[in-house]
């Protein structure tokens, strides 16, 4: 393992209720240019997969008998304290890892939708194909789609929580995806959700 960037620790109050933040998500494709700070990203991925029981490491979102069947990503494009690049998130450490260094805003701009190459970050929810097909067999892909359902709106709530705009994607080609982003074979990108401050 490479060396793990520690995030800034996730705030457990904010100002909007879960009630607020349901009437207020929205899709949304267009951001101001303004960079987001590492505060910004440690929120959205402890919301995605961050540990809150750690005795059992259980995680905000769940999971088909806590097997855990997602990794999350963050592609930084304009993040504070972070060089552009794809970046493997670790729960464990509350931590980044460098998976692929750049920006990558050219690339995925070619994956046919202009949100992918404007945003400041996305946030990449990918499913563990390999450990879904061993513990599930003919139920992985289902069980996967669930639990990353679960993750999506997790990441929407809390950025809606925090005035952020954003969109849960999944319209591009898997394949194409995985190879701009430098994933495993193993691993599909399965939702690619573009966050950044509303315009
Ligand atoms: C599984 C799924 C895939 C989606 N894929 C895309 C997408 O590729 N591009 C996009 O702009 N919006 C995508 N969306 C967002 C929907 O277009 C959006 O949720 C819908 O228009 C309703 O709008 P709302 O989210 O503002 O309520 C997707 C939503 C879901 C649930």
């Amino acid at each position: 393992m490479g060396d793990i960037i520690k995030l800034p620790p996730a705030k457990l109050k904010g100002t909007m209720s879960v009630e607020e933040a349901l009437h207020a998500r929205r899709s949304t494709r267009e951001y101001a240019t303004t960079a987001l700070k590492l505060q910004d990203v440690s929120q959205l991925l402890w919301a995605a997969q961050g540990i809150t029981a750690a005795a059992k490491g259980l995680r905000t979102a769940p999971s088909p008998i806590a097997v855990y069947l997602v990794q999350a990503y963050l592609v930084a494009g304009n993040v504070e304290g972070l060089k552009p690049g794809v970046y493997s998130y670790k729960p464990q450490n509350h931590g980044l890892e460098l998976v692929k260094s750049g920006g990558l805003e050219a690339q995925l701009g070619t994956l046919g939708q202009q949100v992918f190459g404007a945003a400041p970050a996305l946030v990449v929810i990918a499913s563990l194909d390999d450990k879904a097909s061993k513990t599930f067999g003919d139920f992985a892909v289902r069980a996967s789609s669930l639990e990353i359902g679960h993750v999506a709106e997790n990441v929407a709530l809390q950025a809606t929580a925090m005035g952020l705009g954003l969109v849960t994607a999944s319209g591009f080609d898997n394949g194409k995806a995985r190879d701009i982003l430098g994933l495993p074979a193993s691993e599909t990108p399965v939702y690619l959700i573009p966050v950044g401050r509303m315009v």
